[in-house]
C-alpha cells in the first residue's frame, strides 16, 4: 500500500475499530491449545471483536495461522489482516544456546546466524515479529531471566543486539520486537517483577546504550517492560518512551507493553482503575496493549471524553498499520507462512549445523587443571599460562582411557530454556546420544545418570517445608531416603571407581530459570553436590560439566574438578557440540559475559564497578579501611571475559600510536598488541579492549570494555590486533546526563579478560 492508501485506510476505521488496532490478545482466543505466557484472561470477547484486533501471540503452524488469518480478515469489517508475535529468543524448532551463552560467544556473526535462523523457521509458521533480543543489562544471577540476557557489559549487549535484529529483520522475514525496555534487567534483590532502582546517569551509561544501539540497528517494535523503574512502570513513563526512545533516539516503530502491563499499574497502585491505566499508558507512548484488555476497552470513550486527541490516537494506529504494510501483509496476509517451506527449514540439516557449531563457541572452559583444589583469582593467571594444555590435563579427553559420563544431565533432552517455547524433547540431541556416536571412533565410555534433576516443583516444595514459620519456631522433619535414588548413586560411583577419568553432567534444571524463577542460592542442588563429593572419594580425576542458565556458586564443584566447563542451556544439538568440544575436535574459545561470584553475599559483582576512594591494595592485600568484605574476595571467582581454551597465547606489550592527542578527529590513536599462538592447537582468541578515564569530574568505572576482536591464530601464528580509539569511545554521561569528553590521561588495556594487566596510558589535550 502507498503512504496514501494506509492514510486512506486510517480514515475510514471507526474510533472502535482504531483502538482495536491497537489492542492484542493471546492465541487461546483464538485457538484452543494455543501456548501462551502469563496468565490466563477471562475470554468475553465476540467473533467480530476478535477478528478487529491488531495483532496475537502465540498462533503458530501454517494451518493454524491461515484458519485464523483467513476467518479474522472476512470477519474484519475493512479486511484488515492481523500480526501473528512470538517470543522466538533462541532459536525455533531448531534451539541454539541461551542468549547468555550466545553472550560468551562474542561473536556476532554466530548471534546473527542465530536469529537467521530462527527468522526463517518461525516466519515459515506465520510468525511475523518476535519478541526479540532481549537486551537487559544483567548484573544479579539471582535473577532467572539472566538466561535471556547476553550480559553485564553494555557494549557487549550493543553490538550482540544489533546483530540480532539484523539477523531477524535483514532478510525481512520477521519483525523485531526489542525488550524490556527499560531495565528490567535490574530488579532489586535479583527479584523477578521488582522494582528497579537506578540513577539517570546510572540509567545512560550502562542500561540504555542496549536498547539504544538496537533502534539505531532498525528495529521495527520495542517492548516496555512491566517493572517499575524508579517507582514507575515503564508503560507508565514518558520521559522513557516519548522524551528519549522516540525524542533523543529517534524511534519511529511501534511500542507495545508487556504482558498485561496496563492492568497491572492498578496493582502497582498507580491507578485506580483498568481505564486510568489505559489513560496513563496511552498518553506516555504506549502503542499496543498486549493482553490488558484496556485499550479496546476505554480508548474510544476516552477520545469521546476529551482526554486523548483523535490525532494522537491516529498516530498510534498508522504505526501498526504502517508495520503491518511493511511486512507486505496487505499483499499476501499469510506472508511466508507455508507448510512445504516449514517442512523444509525447520530443524534441518543446515539449522542444525549452525546450532552445532554455536554450542562449541558458548561453551566456557574455567578450568583445565592437573588439581581438582580451589581455584582461587590469584591462580588464574598462572593457570591460563600453564596448566591448561598441559599433557596431563583432563580434556580434552582421551581415547586410551575409561571415561565414566555421570551425572542427570547425561541422558537429559532438557537442554532448551523454558523460553524456548517450541523446543521439543525428541529433538535433542542428549549427551549420551552424542557420545555414543564416538564409541565407533574407540572411546571407552559408560553412562549413568547419579541422581535425578529436581525441577521448580522441587524448590518450591524445600522453600515450602522452610517456611518462615518453621524456620522461626519449627522442626523438621527427616526426609527418608529414596532407596531408587540411592540405586542411582551407588551405580555412579561404581562407574566412576571402575574409570580412568569421570566427566559429571550437572546443572540446574531448565525450570528453574527464566521468567519468575529467581533463586537466592544459587548453588547446584544438594543431592548433585552430594554425588560430587562422593564421587571424588573414589576417583579425583574429574570434569565437571555445568548446564545452567545463570552464573552459580561453583566453589565445590571447583574444589573437586580438575576441570570445570560451562555449558549454559546448549540447545537442540547440545550433546554433539559439547562432545565435539570434550574430545577436542573443536577448541574451547568462550569467554564469560557476566562474572561468577564467589558467593551469593557478594552480589552484584561485575568488572566495571566505579573506582572507589578506599580501593583495596592488591599488593598489600590489607583488608582494613578499604572497599572489601572480611570473610570474601572482592573479585569474582571467575571475571567477566574469561575462559580457557586448549590453546595458549600471549599478548605483547599494549603499543599506543601516540602519547598525547587533541580531541578532534574521529580516531584519535590506534592501540595494538601482536598475539602469538605459542601452543601447538589452532584456536581462537577474543582480545579485548578496555580504557579507563583515570581523571574525570565525575568517577569512573575501574576499566570499560570498548571493542573485543575474535581472531583465529595457527599454532606458533602470530597477528597484530589493531583497535581505533575514537571520542566516542572515551565519552561518558557527564554530571547534567549529557554526554561529554573529558582531557587527560587514559589507561588502555589489551588482553584476555576483564582482569588484563596489559595497559598503556594516553594523554587527551
Ligand atoms: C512476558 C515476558 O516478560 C516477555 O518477555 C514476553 O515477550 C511476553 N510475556 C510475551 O510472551
Amino acid at each position: 500500500m502507498t503512504e496514501h492508501e494506509l492514510q486512506k485506510l486510517l480514515n475510514s476505521l471507526s474510533l472502535e475499530e482504531k483502538a482495536f488496532q491497537l489492542s492484542q490478545v493471546p492465541g487461546p482466543f483464538y485457538v484452543k491449545d494455543a501456548q501462551i505466557a502469563g496468565t490466563e484472561v477471562e475470554n468475553d470477547l465476540t467473533d467480530l471483536e476478535l477478528a478487529m484486533m491488531g495483532s496475537t501471540l502465540y498462533v503458530y503452524g501454517p494451518d493454524e495461522m491461515h484458519a485464523v488469518q483467513e476467518k479474522c480478515i472476512a470477519d474484519h469489517p475493512h479486511h484488515i489482516p492481523m500480526m501473528f508475535m512470538m517470543d522466538v529468543i533462541h532459536g525455533y524448532r531448531t534451539v541454539f544456546p541461551i542468549p547468555l551463552a550466545m553472550g560468551a560467544s562474542f561473536d556476532p556473526d554466530g548471534a546473527e546466524t542465530m536469529m537467521q535462523v530462527s527468522a526463517a523457521e518461525s516466519s515459515s509458521e506465520g510468525i511475523h515479529v518476535a519478541f526479540s533480543p532481549m537486551l537487559d543489562l544483567v548484573r544479579d544471577p539471582r535473577w532467572g531471566r539472566v538466561m535471556e540476557s547476553t550480559g553485564e557489559d553494555p557494549y557487549l549487549n550493543s553490538v550482540l543486539g544489533q546483530a540480532m535484529v539484523r539477523g531477524l529483520q535483514g532478510d525481512g522475514r520477521v519483525s523485531s520486537c526489542i525488550k524490556h525496555y527499560a531495565a528490567y534487567g535490574a530488579p532489586e534483590g535479583g527479584r523477578d517483577y521488582q522494582n528497579s532502582e537506578l540513577s539517570e546517569h546510572t540509567l545512560r551509561e550502562y542500561y540504555l546504550p542496549a536498547y539504544r544501539a538496537a533502534v539505531e540497528a532498525g528495529a521495527d517494535m520495542v517492548m516496555s517492560s512491566f517493572q517499575t523503574l524508579n517507582g514507575l512502570p515503564s508503560a507508565a513513563n514518558p520521559w522513557l518512551l516519548k522524551d528519549i526512545l522516540r525524542g533523543e533516539w529517534g524511534f519511529k516503530g511501534v511500542i507495545i507493553t508487556d504482558w498485561a502491563a496496563i492492568a497491572e499499574m492498578v496493582k502497582h497502585g498507580i491507578c485506580a482503575d483498568l481505564k486510568e491505566a489505559a489513560l496513563t499508558a496511552f498518553l506516555a507512548g504506549v502503542d499496543i496493549d498486549m493482553c490488558s484488555m484496556a485499550y479496546h476497552r476505554y480508548l474510544p470513550e476516552l477520545v469521546r471524553e476529551g482526554k486523548i486527541s483523535e490525532a494522537d490516537l491516529d498516530r498510534s494506529v498508522l504505526r501498526v498499520l504502517t508495520l503491518k504494510n511493511k511486512l507486505g501483509l496487505f499483499e499476501n496476509p499469510y506472508k511466508d507462512a507455508n507448510k512445504e517451506t516449514a517442512k523444509e527449514l525447520i530443524l534441518c540439516a543446515e539449522h542444525r549445523s549452525a546450532a552445532r557449531k554455536a554450542v562449541s563457541e558458548t561453551l566456557v572452559l574455567l578450568k583445565n587443571s592437573k588439581n581438582s583444589a580451589a581455584v582461587s583469582n590469584d591462580t588464574l593467571l598462572s593457570q591460563k599460562n600453564s596448566s591448561n594444555n598441559a599433557s596431563d590435563a583432563l580434556l580434552p579427553l582421551k581415547k586410551d582411557r575409561s571415561i565414566a559420563l555421570i551425572g542427570p544431565y547425561v541422558n537429559c533432552e532438557e537442554l532448551y530454556s523454558a523460553w524456548a517455547p517450541n523446543g521439543r524433547n525428541e529433538d535433542t540431541v542428549t549427551v549420551q546420544a552424542a557420545a555414543e556416536e564416538l564409541e565407533q571412533e574407540g572411546y571407552k565410555l559408560t553412562y549413568s545418570r547419579g541422581c535425578r534433576l529436581e525441577t521448580r516443583a522441587d524448590l518450591l516444595a524445600k522453600s515450602r517445608e522452610s517456611s518462615i514459620l518453621q524456620l522461626r519456631c519449627g522442626t523438621f522433619p527427616d526426609a527418608a531416603p529414596d532407596e531408587s535414588e540411592l540405586a542411582k548413586k551407588a551405580d555412579a560411583i561404581q562407574a566412576a571407581w571402575e574409570a580412568d577419568t569421570v566427566v559429571l553432567f550437572l546443572g540446574e534444571h531448565r525450570s528453574v530459570s527464566g521468567e519468575g524463577a529467581s533463586r537466592a542460592n544459587i548453588t547446584l542442588p544438594e543431592n548433585q553436590l552430594d554425588l560430587l563429593r562422593s564421587i571424588y572419594e573414589v576417583n579425583q580425576n574429574i570434569v565437571t560439566v555445568v548446564f545452567s542458565g545463570r552464573p552459580l556458586d561453583l566453589r565445590e564443584v571447583c574444589r573437586f574438578s580438575k576441570s570445570v566447563v560451562m555449558a549454559w542451556l546448549p540447545g537442540t544439538e547440545g550433546g554433539h557440540g559439547i562432545m565435539d568440544v570434550l574430545t577436542g575436535k573443536e577448541n574451547f574459545s568462550g569467554r564469560l559475559p557476566m562474572s561468577i561470584p564467589v558467593s551469593v553475599g557478594q552480589i552484584p559483582v561485575f568488572y566495571n564497578q566505579l573506582s572507589t576512594g578506599r580501593p583495596k591494595d592488591p599488593v598489600k592485600d590489607d583488608p582494613n579501611y578499604c572497599s572489601a568484605y572480611l570473610d570474601t574476595p572482592n573479585r569474582p571467582l571467575f571475571p567477566f571475559g574469561y575462559g580457557l581454551s586448549y590453546s595458549r597465547f600471549s599478548i605483547s606489550q599494549v603499543q599506543l600510536s601516540a602519547n598525547e592527542v587533541e580531541n578532534c578527529r574521529e580516531d584519535l590513536l590506534q592501540a595494538c598488541a601482536e598475539v602469538l599462538n605459542t601452543s601447538d592447537r589452532a584456536g581462537v582468541l577474543t582480545v579485548q579492549l578496555y580504557i579507563r578515564d583515570d581523571t574525570a569530574s565525575l568517577a569512573r568505572p575501574v576499566k570499560e570494555l570498548k571493542g573485543f576482536q575474535r581472531i583465529s591464530l595457527a599454532p606458533g601464528e602470530k597477528k597484530t590486533v589493531k583497535f581505533n580509539i575514537t571520542p566516542a569511545m572515551l565519552s561518558y554521561t557527564g554530571k547534567d546526563n549529557k554526554r561529554i569528553v573529558e582531557p587527560g590521561t587514559f589507561t588502555v588495556w589489551i588482553g584476555e579478560d576483564s582482569e588484563t594487566q596489559n595497559q598503556a596510558a594516553f594523554t587527551l589535550k
